[in-house]
């Protein structure tokens, strides 16, 4: 950046270049490969390196609600091969017990949440496979094939948590399901929270 840019630009400004590198590398591995454990291996990696630094996201896609958890879309590539979200935790929200339908990386950029995972039995029962914490920088995956049932609750009760999610498909516009205690489904399409999205694509900033 030349020194009159550089005067220009206030200090605090995101660095979205960060975020545009994110998707870049992320499309090229999808035009690499459709495998998804190669996927998820090597997307984790992409995703761990995203949330190490958090500078990055605009302060609009990190504000909570307090009437509910909020979905704010970052990117979604042109042919909905993936898309990037954040996720903003209010203090003690929770999400129902949910599925994906494709496969996802959650990232850890501040604060911590609570996994509680689930399993369906054929009978479409749902088994308890217990809780773990994910913090500042850890990524958890699900997947129908590894994984994909579960309900998420921000591990902290006086501040906002958020973590960045990549899914296999636009996940604002996928169909699944939440499920009750004893496994009844129940079809949702969870939308966005936001109606714009981030400017990744302005090179004049480009540090
Ligand atoms: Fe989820």
């Amino acid at each position: 950046m030349s020194a009159l840019a550089a005067l220009d630009r206030p200090v605090t400004a995101p660095n979205t270049n960060r975020l545009r590198g994110f998707v870049t590398a992320f499309a090229d591995l999808l035009a690499a490969t459709r495998d998804e454990q190669a996927i998820l291996e090597s997307g984790r990696a992409l995703l761990s390196r995203l949330i190490a630094t958090d500078d990055w996201l605009p302060d609009e896609f990190a504000q909570p609600n307090p009437d509910r958890y909020q979905q704010y879309l970052l990117h979604c590539d042109s042919r909905e091969r993936f898309s990037v979200v954040s996720f903003v935790w209010g203090p003690g929200q929770s999400t129902p017990i949910h599925d994906h339908s494709v496969w996802g990386l959650i990232g850890m950029l501040r604060g911590v949440e609570k996994v509680e995972s689930f399993r369906r039995l054929p009978s479409g029962a749902l088994v308890d496979e217990g809780e773990e914490l994910l913090h500042e920088g850890e990524v958890d995956a699900v997947s129908p094939r590894i994984g994909d049932i579960h309900r998420v609750t921000n591990g902290l009760s006086d501040r906002p948590s958020i973590s960045i999610h990549v899914y296999g498909a636009n996940i604002g516009a996928v169909e699944r399901a939440t499920y009750a205690l004893d496994g009844t489904p129940k079809t949702f399409i969870s939308g966005y929270a936001n109606s714009v999205i981030p400017n990744l694509w302005d090179r004049s900033k480009q540090s």
